[in-house]
C-alpha cells in the first residue's frame, strides 16, 4: 500500500492506494481516530460486489454498520437520493459525532459527501472509491454535490473527506469501458503535470487495460499525487486547480449537447483533450511532435463514441452555459508542452467557435 496526502493544514488527509485495502479498512480507520461504526452509503451493484468485504472489516472493529442504498447511475445523483441518505442517517440515530463512508464511484462519493457536508451542518466522511475515475479524480479534493434537472452539479459544497482509501482490487470488477474512461482522467493528469506518467501509460497500456494490479497501482498513485498536490495548492479553485479542467471546456459541452447519454465522462474529456490539442496547435502553442504523440495515445486507449450527428451549434451553446466564460473571453487550459499546463483567459470566442465547428465536422468520420 502506498500513501499520498492532501495538505490543507488541520484538514489534511491521507490517500491510501493499494490492493486489499478493503480487507484491512478497519485498522486504517481506527488509526485515523474513528471509534464508532459509520453510516455506509453505496449502491446495490457495488455493494453486491464489494460490500461483504467492507462489512466484514467494519464489523470486526465496530459491530454492524447501517447501509443506505441509492440507485445506480448519474440520474440518481439527485435530491430524492439525498433525502434517502438523510433519512438513513436519522434512522441510524446519527448525530454530530457520526460519520459517513462512501463505497462506490463518483456518483456515490459526490452524493454521500454532500450529505455529510450538510447533515447537522457537517459531519466527517471517508471515501472508498471503486471506479478508476473516482480513485484518481472525484474522491480527492472535496467537491461534493448533486445534479438538478437544469444542470449537473448545480448544488454542492467544498467538504474535504477525512481519508480516501483506494483499493485497486475493486477495479477488477469494473466494466472495461469504465476503466478506459477513467484512464483518460489519469492521462489528463500526466498531460498537465507529468510527462513521466504519459510515458508510463504509453509503455504499459495493455497491462493497465487488463487491470494488472501493479500497473493500476502505479497510475492511480501517480494521478492521485498530482490531484492531491494541485488541490493542496488551491483548494477553492481560485486559479491553479483550474488546470485539472484540461479537456473539460469542450468535453463538458459535448456531454451536455448529447444529453449525457452518448459519452462516459472520460470519453468526452478525451475528445475535449483532442480539441484542446488541435486548438493549441493552431495558436502555435504545442509543438507538432508532442501534439501527434498525445493524439496517438488517446486513440490507442479505446475506440471513442463518434461525434457524428452532433450539431456544432449545440456544442457551442452548451459551452456558453458552462462556467468557463469570463467577461466575453473564454477561459481554457492549454499546453505549452506535454507535462505543463497554462490557464488562458484570452481566448477569442469567434476563433474557438470556428475551430470547434471544423473539429466536430472533420472528426465525425472517425
Ligand atoms: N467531485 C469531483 O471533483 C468530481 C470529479 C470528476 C467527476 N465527478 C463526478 O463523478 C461522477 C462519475 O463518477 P464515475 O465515473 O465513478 O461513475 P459512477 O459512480 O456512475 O460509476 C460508474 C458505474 O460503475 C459502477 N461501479 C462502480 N464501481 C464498480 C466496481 N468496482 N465494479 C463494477 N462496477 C462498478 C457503478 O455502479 C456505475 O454503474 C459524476 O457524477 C461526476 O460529476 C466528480
Ligand atoms: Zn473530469
Amino acid at each position: 500500500m502506498k500513501t499520498t496526502e492532501v495538505r490543507l493544514g488541520s484538514r489534511s488527509y491521507p490517500v491510501f492506494v493499494g490492493e486489499g485495502i478493503l480487507a484491512r479498512l478497519s485498522g486504517l480507520l481506527t488509526r485515523l481516530g474513528f471509534s464508532s461504526a459509520p453510516v455506509v452509503v453505496s449502491n446495490p451493484r457495488v455493494f453486491k460486489l464489494h460490500g461483504d468485504s467492507l462489512r466484514r472489516s467494519l464489523e470486526a472493529a465496530y459491530g454492524p454498520a447501517p447501509v443506505v442504498f441509492i440507485g445506480d447511475g448519474e440520474r440518481f445523483k439527485n435530491i430524492a437520493s439525498l433525502q434517502k441518505v438523510y433519512q438513513g442517517l436519522i434512522r441510524a440515530g446519527a448525530d454530530r459525532r457520526s460519520w459517513v463512508l462512501a463505497l462506490g464511484g463518483g456518483v456515490v462519493g459526490d452524493l454521500a459527501g454532500f450529505a455529510a457536508a450538510t447533515f447537522v451542518r457537517g459531519i466527517p466522511y471517508v471515501n472508498v472509491p471503486t471506479t478508476l475515475l473516482a480513485q484518481v479524480d472525484s474522491a480527492i479534493g472535496g467537491k461534493v454535490g448533486i445534479n438538478l434537472k437544469q444542470g449537473k452539479n448545480l448544488i454542492g459544497a467544498f467538504h474535504q473527506p477525512s481519508a480516501v482509501l483506494s483499493d485497486i482490487g475493486t477495479l477488477r470488477t469494473l466494466p472495461s469501458r469504465e476503466l478506459a474512461s477513467g484512464l483518460y482522467e489519469v492521462l489528463k493528469c500526466g498531460v498537465i503535470r507529468s510527462e513521466k506518467l504519459i510515458l508510463y501509460i504509453e509503455r504499459n497500456l495493455q497491462a493497465i487495460l487488463s487491470a494488472s494490479p501493479s500497473a493500476l497501482e502505479h497510475v492511480v498513485l501517480e494521478a492521485s499525487r498530482i490531484k492531491a498536490a494541485v488541490v493542496s495548492s488551491d483548494e477553492m479553485e481560485a486559479k491553479q486547480r483550474m488546470i485539472l479542467n484540461y479537456g473539460h471546456t469542450v468535453g463538458h459541452a459535448l456531454e451536455a449537447a448529447t444529453g449525457y447519454r452518448r459519452f462516459k465522462h472520460g470519453e468526452a474529456v478525451a475528445w475535449g483533450m483532442m480539441a484542446a490539442v488541435g486548438f493549441g496547435r493552431e495558436l502555435g502553442l504545442l509543438e507538432e511532435k508532442s501534439a501527434q504523440r498525445l493524439l496517438r495515445l488517446i486513440h490507442r486507449v479505446t475506440k471513442l463514441p463518434t461525434l457524428r450527428g452532433i450539431s456544432p451549434g449545440r456544442v457551442w451553446n452548451a459551452l456558453g452555459r458552462d462556467k468557463k466564460f469570463a467577461g466575453g473571453r473564454i477561459r481554457m487550459v492549454l499546453l505549452p508542452r506535454l507535462g505543463a499546463a497554462e490557464i488562458r483567459n484570452d481566448i477569442d470566442p469567434a476563433n474557438l467557435k470556428r475551430f470547434l465547428k471544423n473539429f466536430i465536422e472533420s472528426s465525425s468520420n472517425i
